[in-house]
């Protein structure tokens, strides 16, 4: 094949649609990962499959290592969110969740590792600033971004042989249909970060960082701040957070 291969899970809406025409229009050949095509598909190949499902994940697996040996891109975008306290949400929903979040990246990133090394490519994990920083009603959502930051992290140090590059992105909160997706036990509330940002600015910014090598993107920038402020003033934040979420 004559285009570079780039993957996306979860392209069928919000960041990952937005990376998918990103990639395509900077001449990529770009295959989707989703449970539906979604709107507006547009896109070289779609590979259905249902992230939290392992025998699903098995078999996208094979698919993809029959029909593409050597990856350029791949992008671990797909993740659903929770608002609940963490004794309020089932069992069965948390592990989903984790499932989706955390596991479905770590299986796809270690049996195609040899792929993207084959076209010494770039993995790019899209964790969150909730990875960063606890939030309170959001804990299951926080866990498993967390855990995909450290295994990014971590997987950055291993693969330096193989020339894989690993990006690890932390969004803060951006404009798709995410929040209405979640897994809801409580309504998400109002506060002034629900003025969202644009999927396609980040979808630009992620493939600059790609192209630079960068390491990690925390989007929009000032939230390292915000990651800083929560650390250093722990017990102002856990009020402010109480607050938001009417915590006794
Ligand atoms: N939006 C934000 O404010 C924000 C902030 C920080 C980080 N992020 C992260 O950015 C990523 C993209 O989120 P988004 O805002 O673009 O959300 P979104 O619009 O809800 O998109 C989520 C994507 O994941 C796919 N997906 C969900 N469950 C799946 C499953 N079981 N199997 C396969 N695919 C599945 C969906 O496709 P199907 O439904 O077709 O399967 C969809 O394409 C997520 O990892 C999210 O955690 C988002």
């Amino acid at each position: 094949m004559d285009k570079k291969i780039a993957l996306v899970t979860g392209g069928s809406s919000g960041l990952g649609f937005a990376m998918a025409e990103e990639l395509k229009k900077q001449g990529f050949f770009v295959v989707v990962i989703a449970r539906n095509k979604g709107e507006n598909f547009n896109f070289d190949d779609f590979l259905s499959c249902d992230l939290s499902d392992s025998a699903s994940r098995r078999n996208l697996i094979q698919t993809i290592q029959e029909k593409y040996p050597a990856i350029d891109i791949l992008i671990n975008n797909a993740g659903i969110g929770s608002y609940a306290a963490n004794y309020e949400l089932e069992l069965s929903d948390l592990k989903r969740l984790m499932e989706i979040n955390y596991f479905a990246p770590v299986e796809l990133n270690s049996k195609l590792l040899d792929n993207v090394a084959q076209a010494k490519g770039t993995i790019v994990n899209i964790s969150s600033v909730a990875g960063l920083m606890p939030v309170a009603c959001m804990g299951a959502y926080c866990s498993s971004k967390a855990a995909l930051f450290m295994h990014s992290e971590s997987l950055r140090m291993e693969v330096g042989a193989k020339n894989v590059h690993i990006l690890t992105v932390c969004p803060g909160r951006i404009n798709t249909g995410f929040s209405s997706r979640a897994i809801r036990v409580r309504e998400c509330p109002d506060t002034p970060s629900n003025k969202n940002e644009s999927a396609a600015l980040l979808a630009k910014k992620i493939y600059r960082a790609i192209c630079r090598k960068k390491d990690i993107l925390i989007f929009p920038w000032w939230y390292s701040a915000v990651v800083w402020f929560t650390r250093k003033f722990k017990r102002l934040y856990r009020y402010g957070n109480k607050r938001v979420w009417k915590l006794d």
